[in-house]
């Protein structure tokens, strides 16, 4: 609690949730499509007015304090301090902030833990200084944080998850313009994200070579993004050179997958919404080379034990896998997945 940490009351609240991807994997970088969900684990934040930045991370129990003017540290307090050096950036006049943070989103999985964290941060900002800021400049102001002052290139995904988001339903985004709609999640079925227990290796110079392979690929291609390419276009991938071609090939045909998954939901087709999940995963296995065998195991399991679609999420290379299953059938997948895959985490 905020109040046996700093001895004094907060005087606001702030939350936001962490996210797993239900289609459109390595779109949004490429100004595509995808369509998350938030999670029901959040981060929560009691937080007071200051000068500089003060805060304690009950999941660390570790209390951390730093000026303003202090260059980043490669720490949890990065995320809170970017939050605030962004704000300033565009002319807020923010002193500073403390807070107490705990949060129950899994780290390391590649649920957005940060982005739920810089969210979370953005909002009891917010409110804590009344800064005229909608959900979506807090997306991108978010965004911006991560990028510009932590140092991590994403795309925009993750905290328009976690800041426009709503539970129980899928977000389809345009990454290209911001346009969002919300689909409602299929009644009778359950979202399980399990993850592989294997850390993301090499996950950001991995996803950092994905991003130039993109590049490289639109330079050949003539375009400016490969949001601009459609399937029709699937013939001109053919003459780049190897791997661009399969990296482009993924990001076209996932965008188009996010489209018919989407429609296939509001129709109430499940099962070709599952099965889209599953082209996906192995587009992301063949084609854009991020799956490892681990989580190839585990998507496996999860079909082979009911359920209608699954594929690794996020940005791959280890972390967690999501599934599809029907409410009823629940229990019976998540045994069987445990007996093949034993290290498998259900959240
Ligand atoms: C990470 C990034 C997102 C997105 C995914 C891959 O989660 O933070 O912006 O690029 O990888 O889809």
């Amino acid at each position: 609690m905020f109040k046996n940490i700093f001895g004094s009351e907060p005087q606001v609240h702030a939350s936001a949730p962490g996210r797993v991807n239900l289609l459109g994997e390595h779109t949004d970088y490429n100004g595509g499509f995808v369509f998350p969900t938030p999670l029901p684990y959040q981060t929560y934040i009691e937080a007071a007015a200051a000068e500089g930045l003060e805060a304690y991370a009950e999941n660390f129990r570790e209390r951390k304090s730093r000026g303003l003017d202090v260059a980043k540290q490669g720490d949890w307090l990065d995320y809170i301090a970017g939050c605030v050096w962004v704000l300033r950036q565009h002319g807020y006049a923010v002193p500073g902030l403390r807070a107490y943070i705990r949060s129950e989103v899994p780290m390391s999985g590649g649920l957005s833990s940060s982005a739920a964290l810089e969210v979370a941060a953005l909002r009891a900002l917010r409110a804590l200084y009344q800064l005229p800021l909608d959900d979506v400049q807090i997306a991108r102001l978010a965004q911006q944080a991560e990028v510009e002052y932590v140092g991590v290139r994403c795309g925009i995904m993750d905290q328009m998850a976690s800041s426009v988001g709503r539970l129980g339903y899928g977000l389809f985004l345009d990454t290209q313009n911001l346009q969002t709609r919300l689909a409602p999640l299929p009644q009778g079925y359950r979202v399980a994200v399990v993850d592989s227990a294997v850390p993301r290796r090499l996950a950001e110079s991995g996803y950092n070579t994905r991003r130039s392979e993109c590049e490289q690929a639109c330079e050949l291609l003539g375009v400016k993004s490969l949001r601009e390419l459609s399937p029709t276009d699937l013939p001109r991938l053919e003459a780049l050179p190897e791997p661009l071609n399969r990296r482009a090939r993924h990001v076209v045909t996932e965008n188009q997958r996010v489209l018919d998954g989407v429609q296939a939901l509001l129709q109430g087709d499940i099962k070709r919404f599952g099965e889209l999940m599953v082209a996906s995963h192995i587009s992301l296995r063949d084609d854009y080379e991020v799956s490892i065998p681990e989580l190839d195991e585990l998507v496996e399991a999860e079909l082979r034990h009911g359920a209608v679609g699954a594929r690794l999420t996020g940005a791959g290379f280890g972390g967690s896998t999501v599934a599809l299953v029907e409410a009823s059938r629940y229990e019976a997948f998540k045994q069987g997945v445990l007996q093949d895959y034993p290290r498998a985490r259900f959240f």
